[in-house]
C-alpha cells in the first residue's frame, strides 16, 4: 500500500485513455481496511476516476473517534493536493463520511453512502460494543472475525460464494488488535448525524444490500428520505458488503450515479 507520512492508502490513477472525471475517495467499514475496495479500483479508474482509499487502521488507537478518521481522509486529500472528491463510505465508512461532511464539506463533490445509517448507537448498542472490546482483549482479532463475518455477508453469499468469508477473514487478520479496538471506540462514540442530512445538497447515492441485517434497507430508506434528491439503490442477493458480494451490480449502480448525477 502506498504511504504518505504515516498515512497508508490504495491509489488507482485514471486510465490514460479515459476522460478525467475527478477523485473518488472510498472509506472502509469495520473491522476491515482499505483492501475491501479492491473490486472498485480498476473499475472506476477505467471510467476516468482516480480512486483513493485511506487505511484508517493507522490512527485507530484506543481513544479514536470518527473525527480522527475523517482527519485522516482530509490529510490524505491535502497531502495529494486534491481539492474535492466524491466521498463514499460503507457502514463505519459512512459514519466517517458524515464526520467529513460536518467538518470539511468544502471537499465533498458528491456522496455514496453504502450500508450505513445516520443514527448514533443506542444504549444497548454501546453495551454490545463494550462486550466486543472485552472479547477483543480476551481473545484477539480472530474472535472479532468469528463474530462479525456471519453478519457481514448475506444469506445468498453464504450459499453461493462461501469463500468470500475467507477473503474477509484475511483482511481482518491483517489489522492490529489496537486498530480494531480504536475502531470500536469510534463506532460507539459517534454522534447522531441525522440533523446533518437536511444540509446535504451534493449528488448522493444511497446503496444497500437487500439482505443486510446490520444496517437493513429500512435505514437506507431513512437516509434517502433525509437527503433531498438522493438516489436509492438496493442490491439484490447481497448483505452488508454489496461491493464485495455483488461487485458487478454494485459497480454498475456506482458508475451510473457517477456518469449521470455527478
Ligand atoms: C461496519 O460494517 O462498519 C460496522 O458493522 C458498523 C457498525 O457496526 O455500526
Amino acid at each position: 500500500m502506498p504511504a504518505l507520512g504515516r498515512l497508508r492508502y490504495l491509489d488507482a490513477l485514471p486510465d490514460a485513455n479515459a476522460r478525467p472525471r475527478g477523485t473518488l475517495l472510498l472509506i472502509h467499514g469495520f473491522p476491515l481496511n482499505a483492501r475491501m475496495w479492491e473490486g472498485q479500483l480498476a473499475f472506476a479508474a477505467a471510467r476516468g476516476w482516480r480512486v483513493i482509499a485511506p487505511d484508517l487502521t493507522v490512527v485507530a488507537t484506543p481513544g479514536a473517534t470518527v473525527d480522527d478518521f475523517a482527519g485522516v481522509a482530509i490529510d490524505l486529500l491535502d497531502g495529494l493536493h486534491i481539492e474535492g472528491a466524491v466521498v463514499g463510505g460503507l457502514s463505519m465508512g459512512g459514519y466517517v463520511t458524515f464526520a467529513l461532511v460536518r467538518h470539511a464539506a468544502r471537499y465533498v463533490r458528491g456522496l455514496m453512502l453504502a450500508d450505513t445509517r445516520s443514527q448514533a448507537d443506542t444504549p444497548e448498542g454501546v453495551e454490545g460494543r463494550k462486550k466486543m472490546l472485552q472479547l477483543l482483549k480476551d481473545q484477539g482479532p480472530a474472535a472479532i472475525a468469528d463474530q462479525m463475518i456471519p453478519k457481514l455477508i448475506g444469506e445468498t453469499t453464504k450459499r453461493t460464494r462461501p469463500e468470500l468469508a475467507d477473503r474477509l477473514r484475511a483482511i481482518i487478520m491483517t489489522n492490529p488488535a489496537e486498530a480494531i479496538g480504536g475502531a470500536i471506540n469510534a463506532l460507539m462514540t459517534r454522534p447522531d448525524a441525522t440533523p446533518l442530512l437536511a444540509s446535504i445538497h451534493v449528488p448522493t447515492l444511497v446503496i444497500v444490500g437487500a439482505e443486510d441485517t446490520l444496517t437493513p434497507p429500512a435505514l437506507a430508506e431513512d437516509l434517502h428520505r433525509g437527503i433531498a434528491g438522493s438516489q436509492l439503490e438496493v442490491i439484490a442477493g447481497a448483505g452488508h458488503m454489496p461491493n464485495m458480494e455483488a461487485p458487478a451490480a454494485f459497480n454498475t449502480a456506482l458508475a451510473e450515479f457517477l456518469d449521470r448525477r455527478v
